[in-house]
């Protein structure tokens, strides 16, 4: 079907709705950066064509040159048939307004802690951060938000993946951050000695073992030290509460993206005194508690 739309196709519009109709038909999966096949062949065929990604309306009765429809063609049949994330595809990735580099070295970003990051976690954070941590960096987006929205403070970013740490290098370079963001390679804490942090976020793996079996296509395709954590998705975060206070300054904060495993989490630790912030599309799925909070519960 891919070779009689190179010829039949013509305008912006008759590829959106060509690109809507294979993405459903092949049903696809959504959630790297788009919602449904709408958005996802709106983003693609925008970047084929060298525009902007969001604002397609002025384009939609524009006529393809037959190279500018190769060029369409090829990243619509690719998505279809390789079931890639369309990042991978782009090699970029949005999150917050900020353009990460991404191929399939690490997952693609969609952290729920990115705007609690640019908000400063206001008003939970009781501290002048100087240094911050960021712990399972992936491709540094995170640490580069922090950089950003702490504009005196240090970062560290640990990963276990050296190929991750390259893409994080390349991200950190690209926002000309490298005086400002140190990248550790080894296991949560391990690599840092007893540095300690007036902030720490984790976004770490938290898949449990039966989501992890049911992913779809494109999900695969995401490096699997990314996504699963044990079979209730949590052994990371066990990591991450047993050493974090031994890392955080007085009235530190730590802040650890979950996913769906609250009920999990707080089961398991029915002594800590966990905060639940408000976030856009993602209610309980970040907690947050102060080196104090983690003293009171036994793991300082
Ligand atoms: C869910 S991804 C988050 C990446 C990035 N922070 C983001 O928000 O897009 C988890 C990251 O943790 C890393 N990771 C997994 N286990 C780790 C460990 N024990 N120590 C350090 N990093 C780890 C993975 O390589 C992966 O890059």
């Amino acid at each position: 079907m891919f070779v009689q739309a190179r010829s039949h196709l013509h305008t912006v519009r008759d590829w959106l709705r060509f690109a809507a109709s294979r993405f459903h038909e092949a049903g696809l999966a959504f959630g790297h950066g788009s919602t449904d096949a709408y958005d996802e062949a709106a983003y693609l065929i925008l970047h084929a064509l060298h525009l902007p990604p969001h604002r397609l309306e002025p384009y939609l009765d524009a006529r393809l040159l037959p190279d500018e429809a190769e060029r369409v063609a090829d990243i619509l049949e690719r998505r279809v048939t390789l079931r890639l994330p369309a990042p991978y595809l782009t090699n970029e990735a949005w999150l917050q307004g900020h353009r990460f580099y991404v191929d399939d070295r690490v997952i693609v970003p969609r952290s729920f802690l990115a705007p609690l990051i640019l908000e400063r976690f206001e008003p939970w954070l009781a501290r002048d951060v100087g240094h911050a941590l960021d712990l399972c960096t992936g491709s540094g987006c995170l640490a580069v938000l922090l950089a950003q929205a702490f504009p005196q403070a240090s970062v560290d970013a640990v990963d276990l993946s050296a190929d991750a740490l390259a893409v994080a290098r390349r991200n950190v370079g690209d926002y000309g951050l490298e005086r400002r963001i140190r990248l550790f390679e080894g296991d949560l804490f391990a690599p840092l000695g007893d540095r300690s942090y007036d902030l720490i976020v984790a976004n770490p793996p938290y898949v449990d073992a039966d989501s992890v079996a049911a992913l779809p296509a494109e999900y695969l395709h995401e490096p699997p030290l990314a996504l699963g954590s044990g079979q209730d998705g949590l052994d990371s975060t066990r990591a991450i509460l047993r050493d974090a206070a031994r890392h955080l300054n007085p009235s530190g904060l730590l802040a650890v993206e979950i996913g769906h495993n609250r009920d999990t989490l707080e089961a398991a630790f029915p002594h800590v005194a966990f905060d639940w912030p408000d976030v856009e599309g993602g209610e309980g799925t970040v907690f947050l508690l102060t080196r104090e909070q983690l003293a009171a519960a036994g793991s300082a």
